[in-house]
């Protein structure tokens, strides 16, 4: 050690180095140096800026509200909604009205300086089978509102204290998607997925035996569904007491909890037949091409006290007001999802080979066959793309070889692997004739 001393770069002041901690920017060549004391006032008047910074953030967003509830009525949610999502027209109906009342609660409060007590937060807990567009909807809502928006998978959650991730990280999951802006977080849109994987055990959906865990994962929600100030470290970083940590007032976060929750219908027509009895309510069992017909029927009947049933806890119940069904997507629907929406697989790929100069056709009978194929797998419209993209592989990797025009049609043949999709030549005829 060259020194026994320095003087501090910034304020000048002789500083005797005692232990390390007294150099910690300490340049033994050159001699420059900055204090302790110096860092520290550096590092505050930064998390002061960062602060205001926050403050202004929240501050045009609370002056920008009036344009965001003029611009976004439920019917115009709604109709934005329409371009992407097949059927489901309550659950959209629903999320419109939520997320309306949501940012119109968040106005009176600023309108009336911070009452937003007397309006109850719109919180929704969305229920429907996998793949019918509960994720998908919340993702276009978000678009539209311009909103941060996280998904967060409700059963990788543990109860604090043990291994896992406590349930900060769906803040936490927000504040990255908001590019790391607090006052952005703070109105942003947190999905909770996999909810029903939360449900207590005891639920009468589940055997009797205790669960803690999941108990305990319910109440650490309720707080932050409450409204709480949650406080998290940055990715990557362990929690422990001198970490940095980054505030986060999930007030005015929408919270959205959703899951498949399996098995509630069978709550439902429990419920109902008990209450109908009397009038002698069918116990005619149906066929099972009716059974999709009667699941749509009966969910959207749900009540708070089937989720409770279910196993969920009545407090969160109570956070939780909206309550937002969507049905078993068939056959002709699975075809819709196929060709319809704006961004719908068809359209995808007819862009993705037109940039390669190939027009592509899809004959009827293959995506009557594509939406069958979905439907065996029993994942809804999740696997729609997949199964194209099986299909289409080869040939994606054969254009790309030439800049000639072509033109592809897949055939239901193709669609069940018995024939290769054909790369077919267009001659310049078909193309005058197609663009006319
Ligand atoms: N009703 C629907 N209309 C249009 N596309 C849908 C619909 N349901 C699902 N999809 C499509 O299927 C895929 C999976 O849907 P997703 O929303 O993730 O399902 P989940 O209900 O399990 O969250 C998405 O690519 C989505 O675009
Ligand atoms: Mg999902």
């Amino acid at each position: 050690m060259a020194f026994d001393s320095y003087h501090c770069s910034v304020c000048g002041r002789r500083i005797k180095i005692q232990s390390r901690t007294d150099m910690p920017v300490l340049d033994p060549n050159t001699g420059f140096g900055i204090c302790k004391s110096c860092i520290k006032n550096i590092y505050h008047f930064i998390e002061d800026e960062e602060g205001n910074k926050t403050y202004r953030g929240r501050k045009s967003f609370k002056n920008n509200l009036g344009d965001l509830l003029a611009k976004n009525k439920p019917h115009i949610i709604k109709k934005y909604l329409d371009e992407f999502i097949i059927m489901q027209e309550r659950a959209k109906k629903i999320l419109s009205v939520a997320a309306y009342n949501h940012y119109k609660r968040m106005k009176y409060d600023v309108d009336n300086h911070g009452v937003a007590d007397e309006i109850d937060k719109s919180n929704v807990i969305i229920i429907g089978p996998t793949g019918c567009g509960k994720t998908a909807m919340l993702s276009h809502l978000s678009k539209l509102l311009d909103i941060p928006f996280a998904v967060t998978d409700a059963s990788s959650l543990t109860e604090a204290g043990f291994v896992g991730a406590d349930v900060e990280v769906a803040v936490r999951n927000l504040y990255y998607a908001a590019g790391m802006d607090v006052a952005k977080t703070e109105h942003g849109i947190i999905y909770l997925d996999e909810f029903d994987k939360i449900a207590r055990k005891s639920g009468a959906n589940n055997s009797i035996t205790a669960d803690p865990g999941h108990e305990g994962v319910q109440q650490g929600l309720l707080k932050m569904l409450e409204g709480s100030v949650v406080e998290f470290t940055e990715r990557g970083q362990r929690k422990h007491p001198e970490a940095p940590t980054i505030k986060v007032d999930t007030k005015n976060i929408l919270f959205i909890c959703g899951g498949a929750f399996v098995g509630i219908e069978k709550i439902i027509e429990k419920r109902i037949k008990k209450g109908e009895a009397a009038i002698g309510f069918g116990s005619e069992v149906p066929s099972k091409e009716d059974a999709n017909k009667k699941f749509n029927e009966l969910i959207h009947q749900v009540r708070p006290e089937d989720l409770m049933k279910y196993g969920i806890i009545p407090e969160i119940i109570g956070r939780l007001p909206v309550i937002c069904t969507l049905e078993t997507l068939d056959e002709d629907a699975l075809l819709r999802i196929l060709t319809e929406p704006k961004n719908a697989p068809v359209k995808q790929y007819e862009k993705l080979l037109a940039m390669d100069n190939v027009k592509l056709e899809f004959e009827e009978a293959a995506l009557r066959s594509v939406a069958k194929k979905a439907i065996e797998r029993k994942t809804g419209a999740r696997s729609l793309k997949g199964i194209i993209e099986d299909v289409m592989l080869d040939v994606m990797f054969e254009i790309p070889k030439s800049d000639e025009p072509r033109k592809i049609v897949i055939t239901e043949a193709c669609i069940n692997g018995e024939e290769q999709p054909k790369i077919l030549p267009l001659d310049e005829v078909n193309l005058t004739k197609e663009s006319a």
